[in-house]
């Protein structure tokens, strides 16, 4: 299966992949955070494409100019989501692309594809304490708090750390739709003259709240 969203590919992960996973996964700023260790050679990397790359629902996030892999999007069954209704949603990005919004980007459309063809009720998204980018992504997707657990522990890596656990149910992903939908209509009177950036201001700042969506992006 693939995607495509304005800048982005979502497709399988493939053997011809792992010289590319390795550059980016090797980068301990990268696994770590998320509860892996950082890639150790190009063959280790083939061996995760060949396991845990390999499993369902699992992409590799690539620019549409080269469909190059530099980072993962997945929906996971894990301790968290056990149920056949729910996911976990993972992600992460080689450093070198942070800060442009792609995995947001490519997080819309698991969630998309989750909620819509995989007909999923609920999606979960863990994040380690103090691993305020991937909060910061959750917040802009929507999510809401759920619960903290402490003593977590992170086997691969031999550490205990506490976990935040947010939540985004079909209810509230429906809503963010609507939310994004108003805030497009809104964009449109601005771009045309139909509204000054104040009464912008204004409508959306009431929309935001109205909707409880002050983080959504
Ligand atoms: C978390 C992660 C996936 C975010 O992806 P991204 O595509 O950069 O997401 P965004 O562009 O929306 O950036 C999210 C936030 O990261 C922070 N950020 C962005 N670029 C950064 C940089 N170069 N250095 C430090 N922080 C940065 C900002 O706070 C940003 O929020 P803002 O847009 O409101 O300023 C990415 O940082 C990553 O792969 N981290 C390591 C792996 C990881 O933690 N995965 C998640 C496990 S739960």
């Amino acid at each position: 299966m693939m995607f495509e969203t304005e800048r982005l590919i979502l497709r399988s992960w493939n053997k011809g992949d792992a010289a590319e996973l390795y550059k980016h996964a090797k980068d301990i700023e990268v696994g770590p955070p998320a509860g892996w260790p950082a890639h150790t050679s190009v063959e280790n990397s083939k061996e995760i494409i060949n396991t845990l790359f390999s499993a369902p629902e699992i992409y590799a996030v690539c620019l549409k100019e080269d469909n190059k892999p530099i980072g993962s999007v997945g929906l996971h069954r894990n301790d968290i989501a056990q149920r056949d209704d729910e996911y976990e949603l993972g992600y992460w990005i080689g450093k070198a692309f942070w800060g442009q919004g792609l995995i947001p980007e490519a997080s819309r459309e698991m969630l998309r594809h989750a909620f819509e063809d995989l007909k999923i009720q609920r999606i979960w998204c863990g994040y380690y304490d103090g691993n305020t980018k991937s909060r910061r992504v959750m917040d802009k997707l929507g999510f809401e708090y759920h619960h903290t657990t402490e003593g977590i522990e992170v086997s691969l890596l031999g550490e205990i750390r506490t976990g935040h656990v947010m939540l985004m149910t079909k209810e509230r992903w429906q809503k963010v739709q609507l939310f994004l939908k108003q805030k497009q209509t809104l964009d449109t009177f601005l771009n045309n003259g139909a509204i000054s950036q104040a009464q912008y201001n204004k409508s959306f700042g009431d929309l935001q709240i109205l909707m409880n969506m002050q983080k959504v992006k």
